[in-house]
């Protein structure tokens, strides 16, 4: 798997923003947030992260990705075609400073995502690597880092919530592997923003997330 090149979102980058939006799209949810989230960059409590291939010549600098799947469709400018994206925020939608404080140096990764076609070879790992150093780093300086995932005790026996669907789904995975990678939970609480979830049988109910957090990295000067 070649390195991956973290990139700045522009909010007012309109080749950016049509990207964003069609990202965001494919991942099924935020395409309608997309231009709240250009007011909070504007306003310095969040930062978009590009996420492009690397080039196995320079590891510094960006290729664009061709899908391997045709229905994933093609960037909108194909020279920017990134990968992915992760947003790193000093806000978040609970509210709470624990979770995020520019204040306090808590730093919410949030909005993580890599194309379909690309996913599930090590991507991931890059990228939560990449988006720690930088967060870890002058300007962020983060002092704890923060994330949320589905909470994976959403399925077990004792969850009050209609169990309508398997438990090997991946989503009810991702805190593992937020565990694996150094992260411990803090919060369990409804998903902000809801998000509903329409069971089997129809009904419609919300899954908890989980709030995770870790020490900022230690960096050589
Ligand atoms: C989550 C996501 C960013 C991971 O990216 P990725 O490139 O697929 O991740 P990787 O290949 O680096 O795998 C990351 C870890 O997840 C595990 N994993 C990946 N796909 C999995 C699957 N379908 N089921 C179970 N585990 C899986 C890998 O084993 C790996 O764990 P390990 O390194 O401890 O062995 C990507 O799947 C994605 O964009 N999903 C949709 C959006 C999303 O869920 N975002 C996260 C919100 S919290």
């Amino acid at each position: 798997m070649p390195a991956v090149v973290l990139v700045s979102f522009e909010p007012d980058n309109e080749v950016h923003v049509k990207e964003l939006v069609r990202q965001r799209q494919i991942a099924g949810f935020g395409a309608d947030a997309v231009d709240a989230w250009r007011e909070k960059v504007r306003r310095g409590v969040k930062s978009l992260q590009w996420v492009f291939l690397a080039s196995p010549e320079d590891p510094t600098t960006p290729l664009p990705y061709v899908p391997a799947v045709p229905e994933e469709g093609a960037a909108p400018q194909p020279l920017f075609a990134p990968v992915g994206h992760i947003a790193m925020d000093w806000e978040a939608a609970i509210g709470l400073p624990e979770v995020a404080s520019k204040e306090e140096g808590n730093l919410y990764f949030t909005s993580l995502y890599v194309l379909q076609s690309a996913q599930g070879r090590g991507l991931g790992n890059l990228i939560m690597t990449a988006a720690e150093r930088l967060g870890s780093s002058p300007p962020f300086n983060a002092k704890i880092l923060t994330l949320s995932t589905w909470d994976s005790k959403n399925f077990c026996a004792e969850a009050d919530l209609p169990n309508l669907r398997e438990i090997t789904d991946w989503r009810n995975a991702k805190e593992l592997w937020y565990q694996r990678r150094g992260y411990v939970p803090f919060i369990r609480a409804a998903s902000i923003p809801y998000i509903p979830e329409v069971g089997k049988d129809g009904t419609v109910f919300t899954l908890n997330s989980v709030y995770m957090k870790k020490k900022a990295l230690e960096l050589d000067a």
